[in-house]
């Protein structure tokens, strides 16, 4: 089915902003749109077997008119579920990124698949999914997790996919590249904090924004002081009071680092600097992130806790998914609570606003430092504070950036195996001299 990709549409008033692409990335006034014509969209999603992917199946699920799933992408580690969900959608193709796990992927399609049906293509090796993420379909999701997920990023923006952005990392590390691939409209925010911010910057133009307030729930930690935190262990720091998501994204809201990723992506996003871009803790998480305009109104944007609510953003906008997320029962009293952010127990913020401001390839630095730190407090060998002393360390280590235009793929990935090789290293005398 050759569809033809045509350029972004303007879609309502544009509140006198230019259409240049060097505007805002999610431009909630503006539509991209590759697709015309009736009947579902065709959605491809990149890391189906993860919290991210398994909703948005549920999601596709209860609407099949609306969404037609062509392609699913995994690592590799799930293939009984990757098979049963490529068999329940019906997919062309199925993705994965382990070689060695294709013939038990190609069993598993074969038992869900019954004799004389067809099986999907399957397409194997670390570029899978970013041949997927090109391939005919109206709209990408990104739900991998990882700074893995840039290269498909870029790979649907080329093909002049509409991108359903969860995998956060890839515009972190790939600010500027992303940037330079997207037109406006194109990229639509999955996470919740910035689904909530595409929703609310909608109720006013840009020019009338005075700042963006992202909220955090503060995670499991919210309360207790560095030197409790000092204490703390993976299994503390894996439950989460108010979502349930996959263990790295767990992690990062327990140290905040996730809250200082968000900072970058918004700013990335709808180019608001960073000095306009407000923390507020929200142990409730129902306020999922306000615009405060010059007027001195706040627009918020509010659901219980339900990533599908998004995820019904990313793959149905403009259109609003009927009973995606749950609703509030107003007949019950709840309290709504906001506080300000300690700062000097999460210090991942702070750091995450330097790394955004110096831009060029330090958040890919902070970024990937810190998942290679999440991995060894995961192992045992760094405590709870130390992800964040020695993401501090390797972001101070690589210094100033080279930042510009001029800046490629392989700097990004150079300055990342860096990052990993040195946090290690550090990680690895952290836990010699704990031994
Ligand atoms: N979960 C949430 O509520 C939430 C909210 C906001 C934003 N996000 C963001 O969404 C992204 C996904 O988070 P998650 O919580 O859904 O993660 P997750 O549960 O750990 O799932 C990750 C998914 O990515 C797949 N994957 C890993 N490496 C891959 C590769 N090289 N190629 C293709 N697929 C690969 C995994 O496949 P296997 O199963 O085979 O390992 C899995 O399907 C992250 O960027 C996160 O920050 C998540």
């Amino acid at each position: 089915m050759g569809r033809p990709v045509i350029p972004y549409t303007r879609y309502g008033h544009n509140g006198g902003m230019s259409d240049s692409p060097a505007r805002a990335l999610a431009d909630p006034h503006l539509v991209y749109d590759p697709v015309s014509g009736d009947g579902p969209k065709d959605v491809v999603i990149l890391g189906s077997t993860g919290s991210i992917g398994t909703q948005a199946i549920d999601l596709v699920l209860r609407n099949p008119d609306r969404f037609r799933v062509t392609g699913l992408s995994a690592a590799g580690g799930r293939t009984a579920l990757l098979a049963e969900q490529a068999h329940r959608l019906r997919v062309r193709t199925v993705a994965v990124a382990r070689e060695d796990v294709v013939p038990a992927l190609r069993e598993a399609l074969a038992a869900e698949y019954g004799a004389g049906e067809p099986l999907p293509e399957i397409l194997a090796g670390p570029d899978a999914a970013t041949r997927l993420a090109a391939s005919d379909c109206h709209t990408v999701l990104n739900g991998i997790t990882g700074s893995i997920g840039l290269a498909p990023t870029l790979a649907a923006l080329e093909a002049g996919r509409t991108l359903a952005l969860a995998n956060k990392e890839s515009l972190i590390v790939g600010g500027p590249l992303v940037k330079a691939v997207a037109k406006p409209g194109q990229i639509i925010p999955v996470d919740s904090e910035h689904a909530a911010l595409f929703q609310a910057l909608a109720s006013g133009s840009r020019a009338d924004v005075r700042k963006l307030v992202v909220t955090a729930s503060g995670g499991p930690f919210r309360g207790r002081t560095k030197a409790d935190l000092a204490r703390v262990t993976v299994e503390d720091a894996l439950a989460h009071p108010t979502w349930a998501m996959g263990p790295v994204i767990t992690i990062n809201s327990a140290t905040l680092v996730n809250k200082g990723l968000e900072v970058i992506e918004a700013h990335l996003l709808y180019d608001i600097p960073f000095d306009r871009i407000e923390v507020v803790v929200h142990p409730q998480s129902y306020v999922h992130s306000m615009v405060e305009f010059t007027d001195g109104s706040t627009i918020a944007q509010a659901t219980p806790p339900d990533m599908r609510g998004p995820i019904a953003i990313g793959l149905g906008w403009p259109e609003r998914v009927p009973d995606a997320a749950p609703t509030f029962d107003w007949s019950k009293a709840s309290t709504w609570e906001f506080f300000p952010l300690d700062t000097e127990a999460f210090p991942s913020v702070g750091l995450a606003r330097h790394v955004g401001r110096l831009a060029g390839t330090a958040p890919a630095v902070f970024n990937a430092a810190n998942e290679e730190c999440v991995a060894a407090f995961r192992a045992g060998a760094l405590p709870f504070n130390g992800i964040m002393e020695t993401v501090t360390r390797v972001v101070d280590e690589h210094g100033t950036p080279r930042t510009g235009t001029s800046l490629t793929v392989a700097d990004v990935l150079q300055a990342e195996a860096w990052a990993r090789t040195r946090a290690r290293e550090l990680a690895a005398q952290t836990a010699e001299a704990r031994a």
